[in-house]
Formats: structure tokens, C-alpha cells, sequence
């Protein structure tokens, strides 16, 4: 028996692919599929390279975001998927996916929440001159990257002379190597809400390698 992956994206997909290459086929866990807001994401083009079924939900093909969200919802379920990762999901998943998929969702976040939650986090984290930027991967709730955090990793925007093209470069490649972790990580049953703090996660990393 497999552990059965869904996965959201919106657009070039690298954290997808990221996946597919590392994850997909790999430690008895499957991408079973991959779904998109976006009808024309190049992630999408990925996961059919790769064999994966697809689907597209569109917003404005549905009466409500609500709707869209509940259809979405069904679409994961009746895969039996058991854990939905959001690389590069750009929209906000309502109460008629969280009800069905709390504790079942992770997202990669291009900054060091609770800084610069919504889109654009690099930008704002570069307006400020912050002197450390990274990376977040966190469990979703109803909020805007609010969930609580399950891995996180930093870096000196100053090495790379704060030019967002290199700085981008950073963000993806620690991205490509953290959500792959914490997916195996999840898989393997190491992660889990503390019990006595529902901000807080605990991980147990022990064995648990980056390939
Ligand atoms: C990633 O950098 C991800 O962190 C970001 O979108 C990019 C998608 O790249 N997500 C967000 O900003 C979510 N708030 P990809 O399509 O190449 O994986």
C-alpha cells in the first residue's frame, strides 16, 4: 500500500517537479495527481511528462470559490489521498477544503513566517532590508500561510547582493530540498501537532535522509 500524494499548483512548477524526481515512485509513496486553479500551468504539462492524471479547477468555472474548493475537495478524496502538498498554489482554499483536509495539508512558502505571509514575499522581504530570508513549510488552516510550522531554513540575502534573480535561485533551490523532506518525513509518520500546543509541530528526524 502506498502513501497516496495530491498535489496543487499554479504555475512553472519546479517544486512539483522537485516531487516527481525525488519523491513519486520512491519509499512506497505516489503522486496519485495533480490539480491546478491555472488550466495553462507548465506544472501541469510536468505531471502529464510524468504520467500523473490532472485536473484543472478554474475559479470561474464554478458558481462560487466555495463551490470550487468543495469540488476540489471530492476531486482529492476520492483518490484516497492522504496528504495534499500546495508548491506554488496561489489561492486560498476556503472552509469546504479545510473541513475535509486539515492536518492533511502542507504548503512551501518563499519566506520565514510569520514574515510575509501572501504573494510577493520575496519582494517585501528585499523592501525591508531584512538581514536573514527562507524558506517555510507549514500545515494549512483557513488562514493566509498561517498554519502552524513544520520546517523552516535561512539565508544571508547579502551574499547574494540582494539581487532578487539570485535570490530567487536560493529560495527554489532550498525549497526543491526542504518540501521533499517534509513529505517523507510526513510519510514516514514523523510529524505530528504537539499535543499540548496546536501552534506547535513536532518532527522526528531521526533516520530520515534528504534522498
Ligand atoms: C515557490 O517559490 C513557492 O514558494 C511560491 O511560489 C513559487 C512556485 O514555484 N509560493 C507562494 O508564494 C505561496 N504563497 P514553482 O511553481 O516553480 O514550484
Amino acid at each position: 500500500m502506498s502513501f497516496r500524494i495530491g498535489v496543487l499548483v499554479s504555475g512553472e512548477g519546479s517544486n512539483l517537479q522537485a516531487l516527481i524526481d525525488t519523491v513519486h515512485g520512491r519509499g512506497g509513496m505516489e503522486i496519485v495527481c495533480v490539480g491546478s486553479n491555472n488550466p495553462d500551468a507548465r506544472a501541469l504539462a510536468r505531471a502529464e511528462a510524468a504520467g500523473i492524471e490532472t485536473g484543472r479547477f478554474p475559479a470561474g468555472s464554478y458558481g462560487s470559490r466555495e463551490e470550487r474548493d468543495a469540488v476540489l475537495a471530492s476531486w482529492l478524496g476520492e483518490r484516497r489521498v492522504e496528504l495534499v502538498v500546495l508548491a506554488g498554489f496561489m489561492e486560498v482554499l476556503g472552509p469546504a477544503y479545510i473541513r475535509r483536509f486539515r492536518g492533511h495539508t502542507v504548503n512551501v512558502h518563499p519566506s520565514l513566517l510569520p514574515a510575509f505571509p501572501g504573494v510577493h514575499a520575496i519582494d517585501q522581504a528585499l523592501a525591508q532590508g531584512v538581514r536573514l530570508m527562507g524558506v517555510t513549510v507549514h500545515f494549512v488552516d483557513e488562514g493566509v500561510d498561517s498554519g502552524p510550522i513544520i520546517a523552516q531554513e535561512a539565508f544571508d540575502p547579502v551574499t547574494y547582493s540582494r539581487d532578487i534573480a539570485a535570490v530567487e535561485r536560493r529560495v527554489h533551490e532550498i525549497e526543491h530540498r526542504l518540501l521533499p523532506r517534509v513529505v517523507r518525513l510526513i510519510a514516514a509518520g514523523r510529524v505530528r501537532i504537539d499535543p499540548e500546543n496546536p501552534r506547535s509541530v513536532i518532527v522526528d528526524e531521526d533516520g530520515v535522509g534528504d534522498d
